[in-house]
């Protein structure tokens, strides 16, 4: 079953054209990776997937249902959700309550109790009176994550979590990203980081200046330098 399928998607902030006619799919429980250098239109694309840009063309489809006209707290309650690059988190809500509020999202799916939350990153357990804003960036990025979580979406779009982030953060998050997916939830993750990328994504895209440059399986992207080429414009065979 295709989880997300997108077709010929156009995203323009007037008259710069910043995603040039992507499509892409994802299977249910699948993860692909969104790859591309800083610019190449991986936020415009994902902020217009869930409704937070407007779309110039294209269509989204969610489960086989037509979402392109949707807003985004609809296409959040149908089980598709965005952890955005710069986190936005409300600073003054403590950890328990940016948990609490999201539970309303699930609509009328089943939230995921606090609980699965703080298995996965014990961490935010122990900070569950702080205050968002005074967590660490890691932390941040962990209640981010668990706060689109405990929508229980069917597709977590995740857009460079690994942005600003130390290596021992990131293995954190690898490993807790991974069990996301083993837990049958699909993945669209936008990273510019390789390590990540390899040690997620099953197929990956490239975009380069709005425009997808290459796709397929991860293993024939690695093992063809696809990234390189793509990033620094080798020409490689
Ligand atoms: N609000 C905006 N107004 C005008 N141009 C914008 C706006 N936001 C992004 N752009 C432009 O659109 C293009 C794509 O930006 P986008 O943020 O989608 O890239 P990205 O691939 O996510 O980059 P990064 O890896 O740095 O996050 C860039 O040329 C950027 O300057
Ligand atoms: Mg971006």
């Amino acid at each position: 079953m295709i989880a997300l399928r997108v077709t010929d998607l156009r995203v323009a902030y007037g008259q710069v054209v910043a995603v040039h006619d992507l499509s892409l799919t994802i299977e249910a429980g699948d993860a692909l990776v969104l790859l591309g250098p800083n610019g190449a239109g991986k936020t415009s694309a994902v902020e217009a997937i869930v409704g937070l840009l407007p779309k110039r063309r294209g269509k989204v489809e969610f489960f086989g249902e037509d979402i392109s006209a949707m807003n985004t707290s609809a296409i959040v309650r149908k089980g598709l959700a965005l952890v955005p690059q710069w986190r936005e988190l409300f600073p003054t809500f403590s950890v328990e309550e940016t948990l609490i509020a999201a539970t309303t999202a699930a609509d009328k799916r089943e939230p995921k109790s606090l609980e699965s939350i703080y298995d996965l990153f014990p961490v935010l357990q122990a900070r569950r009176q702080q205050l968002a804003g005074s967590l660490s960036g890691g932390e941040q990025q962990m209640l981010a994550i668990g706060r689109a979580l405990v929508a229980n979406p069917k597709l977590l779009l995740l857009d460079e979590p690994s942005s600003g982030l130390a290596s021992g953060v990131m293995r954190t998050l690898i490993q807790a990203i991974k069990r996301i997916r083993q837990s049958g939830v699909a993945i669209l993750l936008v990273e510019q980081n390789m390590e990540i990328a390899r040690s997620v994504g099953d197929r990956c895209c490239m975009l380069a200046a709005g425009t997808l440059a290459w796709q397929g399986p991860m293993q024939e992207a690695i093992k063809h330098d696809e990234a390189a080429r793509i990033y620094f414009g080798d020409t490689r065979a």
